[in-house]
């Protein structure tokens, strides 16, 4: 049987220029922060195909991860500010109560979603959705689904006070929507964890053993698989190929940035750019996306202004959001993250805080080039980081995220529930203090 592939545009709306794929190219970030870096690793789309599909003219294009942020970098919401996470005080709207009754019966929802017959596989998989455990995490993304589900909503979506007075009312079917995406979303951010603590040898996750400890790690990679099939299925019941294609290529950065990670050379370990587009794949494109896909779901057009908006908002709230789980590797301890502290270096890798530190302290530099292999590196590291100005330019650089989450917010219709998005972009930053 003759496959057709689809062609998937790369941030269409969103492109700015037709760089070469191959030669280095310069990433914008914030001033100061600009540099080279290597081309993203492009995997093969049709050199590999076999000669029948060669022919095909609509192929699968994979995605250029360092083109994507310096197209995201490229677009300034700044002229929307209307708060500053530095001088306002946040607003007093709590984005977890906001959507509190939402959120409460995600979990037994997707228990539902994940019931096999094999026994380990449905333990496995509901691990981290188990009624009443507190192995639920934060649950930050589906919260912040949500309020871009409200903050984008449109007047004909408005949702009757209650659910009954408009069960089977446009409100109800368009937040039914949203309610499953934030489902989604969090299904595929487990996923990842599940997969990403095998990847990091981790014991610990959410507070007690990572998957892979409790079963093996072939039960955990199976399980996460199982879990991305799940979300597959229920973000097909959406019906909206345009958001069907906006969550799959989250999947798809979720996975290149596990291979920078795992993958980079000495050039790449010291490089802000590279760490940046890493952060991108692995945290902040899950977060971009799926925000994205709460305003198409909200029936705005993949390139209007809610949409930009709202992929811009996650994907600086992505990024300070890492760069801040980076510097609470430095400064908290494991029982305080209920995950493995001081971790980073000890797995080679070099992020915000080591790499702002190598300017005050330049034997640092060595250290990042050889992945803290030798004995003592990881000590002698963390000492040079904590004499230098790492953590404080790491702070100030969330910030500058946070900040530009907010720009992004406020390119939206002032209302409770940007209000709770802002205030997480203040309780982000609020982490690491
Ligand atoms: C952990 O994400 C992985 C990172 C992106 C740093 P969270 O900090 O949101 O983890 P949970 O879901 O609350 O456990
Ligand atoms: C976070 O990876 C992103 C993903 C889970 C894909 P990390 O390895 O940085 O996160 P933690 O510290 O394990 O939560
Ligand atoms: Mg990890
Ligand atoms: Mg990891």
């Amino acid at each position: 049987m003759r496959v057709r592939l689809i062609a998937v545009a790369v941030l269409a709306p969103l492109a700015v220029s037709g760089a070469s794929m191959c030669s280095p190219r310069v990433v914008s970030g914030i001033d100061g922060l600009r540099g080279r870096v290597s081309p993203t690793r492009r995997p093969s789309s049709g050199a590999t195909l076999a000669a029948p599909y060669e022919q095909e003219s609509e192929v699968v294009e994979g995605t250029d991860m360092s083109e994507v942020v310096r197209n995201l970098n490229a677009i300034s919401l700044e002229r929307h500010r209307a708060h500053t996470v530095t001088a306002d005080a946040p607003p007093s709207t709590d984005p977890f109560s906001l959507v509190a009754d939402d959120i409460a019966p995600l979990s037994g929802s997707v228990c539902d979603q994940l019931s096999a017959d094999q026994q380990t596989l449905m333990e496995s998989a509901q691990y981290f959705f188990g009624a009443g455990n507190a192995r639920q995490g934060k649950r930050v993304r589906p919260v912040i689904v949500l309020l871009m589900g409200q903050a984008t909503a449109q007047p004909h979506h408005a949702r009757a006070e209650s659910a009954a007075a408009d069960a089977d009312g446009e409100g109800s079917k368009w937040y039914g929507k949203q309610l499953s995406l934030a489902a989604i979303t969090e299904m595929i951010h487990t996923a990842s964890l599940v997969h990403d603590d095998v990847l990091d040898a981790a014991d610990t996750r959410r507070g007690a053993e990572a998957v892979h400890k409790l079963y093996s790690n072939k039960a955990a990679v199976l399980s996460g698989d199982y879990l991305l099939a799940r979300a597959s299925i229920a973000l097909a019941r959406l019906e909206h190929a345009e958001v069907t294609q906006q969550m799959a290529r989250s999947l798809e950065s979720l996975v290149q940035g596990e291979i920078m990670q795992l993958r980079s050379t000495a050039e790449e370990r010291l490089s802000l750019e590279y760490y940046l587009t890493k952060s991108y794949c692995k945290t902040a494109s899950l977060m971009a996306l799926s925000c994205k896909s709460a305003a198409l779901l909200s029936e705005h057009p993949l390139d209007s202004d809610a949409a930009v908006a709202a992929e811009k908002f996650g994907y600086h709230f992505g990024l300070a959001f890492q760069v801040i789980d980076d510097l609470l590797d430095f400064t908290e301890s494991s029982d305080t993250l209920g995950k493995p502290g001081l971790q980073d270096m000890a797995l080679g890798l070099s992020t915000a805080p080591v790499l702002y530190g190598i300017a005050d302290e330049p034997d640092l530099r060595e250290l990042v080039e050889r992945k803290f292999s030798k004995k003592g590196d990881v000590p002698a590291a963390y000492e040079l980081v904590m004499k230098s100005n790492g953590l404080q330019k790491t702070k100030e650089l969330a910030t500058f995220h946070a900040q530009a989450a907010v720009d992004a917010c406020c390119a939206l219709p002032e209302g409770e529930a940007r209000d709770g998005l802002v205030r997480l972009c203040h309780l982000v930053l609020s982490h690491s203090s």
